[in-house]
C-alpha cells in the first residue's frame, strides 16, 4: 500500500478523536481507523463496476437462455431465480455507474476477450461442465471480485457502492451454496474427469483477465474455444424430465371445471394446483422472448425476467400445493408443455409477447384471478388462499409489464389485444393429430388424482367430481374455442 506512511500517521492522529458520548461514528458505517484509509478512485470503482456489469449480464443471459432446453424441473426453477437476481444487480450497477460522473455508457463494451470467452463457453457447455464451470469456477471468481471491490473502496466516500455490493455478496453466497449442493447431487467423478480440460480453459482465461474484475491481468491471451467455436444458437424446444411423461396431454380442461358453479371448492383447489404447476411453461416461453429480443433498454430485460421468475414461483406454488394435498403429481398429474412448445416453435418473439399479454389481461376480469382467490377462500384452504392472493397480485404486475413493453409498441391498446388474440389463434395446438400420431392419448388423469387426494385426506369422493371428463379438444383455456397458461 503506497499510502502506508500517510495512513499510519493519520490513524495515530485520528485515534485521539472521538464522537459525542461515544456514539457510533460515521452514521454506523465503520471506524475512524478504517475511514482514514484512502480508497479506490471514482475511475477505478467505475472500471470495476463495468466488469461486474459485464459478468452479471452474461450470467443473466446464460441462466435465462438455458431454462427451456434444460429438462430438470428444479434447475429450470433455480435458474429463473438466479437469472432474476442477476437482472436486478445489472440494473443496480447501471444506476450506480450513472451516479459516478459517468453516463451509463460503454456498458455494452466487452472488457476483455478472455472474459467473453468464459461466458460463451459456459453458455454452450453440456450440463455437468456448466454446473462445474459456473458454480465452482466462474461464480466464485465473480464473488471474489465483488468482495475485493467492497473491501478496497472507501466505506464513506463510496458507500452507495458498498451497500450494493453487500447485498450482492449475500445473494451470491446463496447462489454458491445452491451450486455446491446441486453439484453434489448431480455431478459424478466421471463427469468431473471429463470436464477437466474445460475447467482448465476457464481458469486460464480468468488468469488472463486477472479475475473477473481485471485487477491483476497477466496478458491478452485467449485460450482456444472448446464448446463455443460455432456461434451459439438458442434452443426453444422445451425439454422436461422423467416426471413429465405425457407432455402433450390436454385431457383435462381445468378452466371449465373451475367455472362450473356446481363443482365443490376443495376439488377446485386441487385443479388450481394443477394450473399453478402448469405455469412452468411460462418461464420456458419467456426465456425465448428475452433471449431472442436483443437491443432493448435494460428495464425491458429486468421487468420481463421478474415476470419469468414470478411464473416459476407460481409453478412451485403448485408443487407445494400438491405436496400439501398428498397428491404425487409426477405419477398422477401430467403437466404438459404444449403452450410453450407451440409458441416457441411457431411464433416470432413479438407474436409470443402479444399472446402472453392477451392471455394475462384476460385474467384480470372478475372471472379470472379474483375468482381463483375467492374459490380458495371459500374452500377454507389457507395455503391455497395465500398462493392465489399472490398469484393474482403478480399477474396484475404482469399486465403492467405487458403494457409498458408490448402495448407501448403497438398503435393502440385495442390493436395490441386484437393482435395477441390473432397470434394465439394461429398457433397450431393439434389435439386430434397428437392423439392420432401417438404423442398422447389425452388420458383423463383427473379421477385418479382426485381419488388419491380423497384417500390421503380421509374424504369421501364426490361422484360428480370423480366423473369430470372435459378436455381441451374444443375449448381453449380462456373458454374460447380451443390451452394455455395463467
Ligand atoms: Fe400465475
Ligand atoms: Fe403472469
Ligand atoms: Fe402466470
Amino acid at each position: 500500500m503506497t499510502h502506508r506512511p500517510f495512513v499510519i500517521q493519520a490513524r495515530e492522529l485520528a485515534s485521539t478523536y472521538s464522537t459525542h458520548a461515544g456514539l457510533p461514528p460515521l452514521a454506523g458505517l465503520g471506524s475512524f481507523a478504517d475511514a482514514v484509509q484512502p480508497g479506490l478512485s471514482v475511475e477505478e470503482s467505475v472500471r470495476r463496476h463495468k466488469h461486474h456489469h459485464y459478468a452479471l449480464r452474461r450470467l443473466h443471459q446464460l441462466f435465462i437462455a438455458r431454462i427451456t432446453s434444460e429438462p430438470l424441473y428444479e434447475l429450470k426453477m433455480a435458474w429463473s431465480h438466479q437469472g432474476w437476481l442477476c437482472a436486478e444487480y445489472v440494473a443496480a450497477l447501471r444506476a450506480r455507474v450513472g451516479e459516478m460522473r459517468e453516463p451509463p455508457l460503454g456498458l455494452e463494451k466487452v472488457p476483455h476477450p478472455a472474459l467473453e470467452l468464459i461466458f460463451d463457453e459456459l453458455l454452450a457447455a453440456p450440463l455437468p461442465e456448466l454446473l462445474l464451470g459456473l458454480y465452482e469456477t466462474t461464480l466464485p471468481a465473480v464473488r471474489e471480485a465483488l468482495q475485493r471491490h467492497f473491501t478496497e473502496t472507501h466505506l464513506l466516500a463510496d458507500q452507495p457502492t458498498r451497500r450494493l455490493l453487500r447485498f450482492a455478496l449475500i445473494e451470491f453466497d446463496e447462489i454458491l451454496d445452491y451450486g455446491r449442493k446441486t453439484i453434489a447431487a448431480l455431478v459424478t467423478p466421471e463427469n468431473r474427469a471429463t470436464a477437466n480440460q474445460f475447467l482448465e480453459t476457464l481458469r486460464s482465461a480468468l488468469a488472463s483477465v486477472g479475475g473477473t474484475d481485471g485487477t491483476s491481468p497477466n496478458g491478452t491471451t485467449v485460450p482456444p474455444r472448446l464448446f463455443s467455436g460455432e456461434p451459439w444458437r438458442y434452443n426453444g424446444v422445451p425439454q422436461r424430465d422423467a416426471r413429465f411423461p405425457d407432455p402433450f396431454n390436454m385431457g383435462v380442461n381445468a378452466e371449465v371445471f373451475l367455472y362450473d358453479s356446481l363443482q365443490p371448492t376443495n376439488a377446485k383447489v386441487l385443479m388450481m394446483y394443477f394450473k399453478r404447476l402448469r405455469e412452468i411453461d411460462v418461464p420456458e416461453m419467456m426465456s425465448s422472448i428475452i433471449t431472442e429480443t436483443p437491443g432493448k433498454p435494460w428495464g425491458y430485460y429486468r421487468d420481463m425476467t421478474r415476470q419469468l421468475w414470478d411464473e416459476a414461483r407460481h409453478a412451485m406454488m403448485g408443487e407445494v400445493g400438491f405436496a400439501a394435498a398428498g397428491v404425487d403429481w409426477p405419477s398422477k398429474v401430467p403437466i404438459n408443455f404444449t403452450w410453450s412448445r407451440g409458441l416457441n416453435t411457431q411464433l416470432t418473439p413479438k407474436e409470443r409477447h402479444a399472446v402472453l399479454y392477451f392471455i394475462e389481461q384476460g385474467l384480470m376480469p372478475k372471472t379470472g384471478k379474483r375468482h381463483e382467490w375467492e374459490t380458495a377462500i371459500l374452500s377454507e384452504n389457507p395455503l391455497s388462499a395465500t398462493f392465489q392472493d399472490f398469484d393474482w397480485a403478480d399477474e396484475v404486475l404482469h399486465a403492467r409489464v405487458g403494457r409498458d413493453w408490448y402495448v407501448s409498441d403497438m398503435p393502440s391498446a385495442h390493436a395490441a389485444i386484437a393482435y395477441g388474440d390473432a397470434c394465439w389463434s394461429k398457433v397450431l395446438i393439434d389435439w386430434d393429430s397428437w392423439r392420432r400420431d401417438g404423442s398422447t392419448a389425452h388420458a383423463n388423469w383427473w379421477p385418479a388424482a382426485y381419488q388419491q387426494y380423497c384417500e390421503r385426506n380421509n374424504l369421501t369422493p364426490c361422484p360428480q367430481v370423480a366423473s369430470y371428463n372435459t378436455t381441451y379438444q374444443s375449448i381453449r383455456a380462456d373458454l374460447k374455442d380451443i390451452s394455455a397458461s395463467g
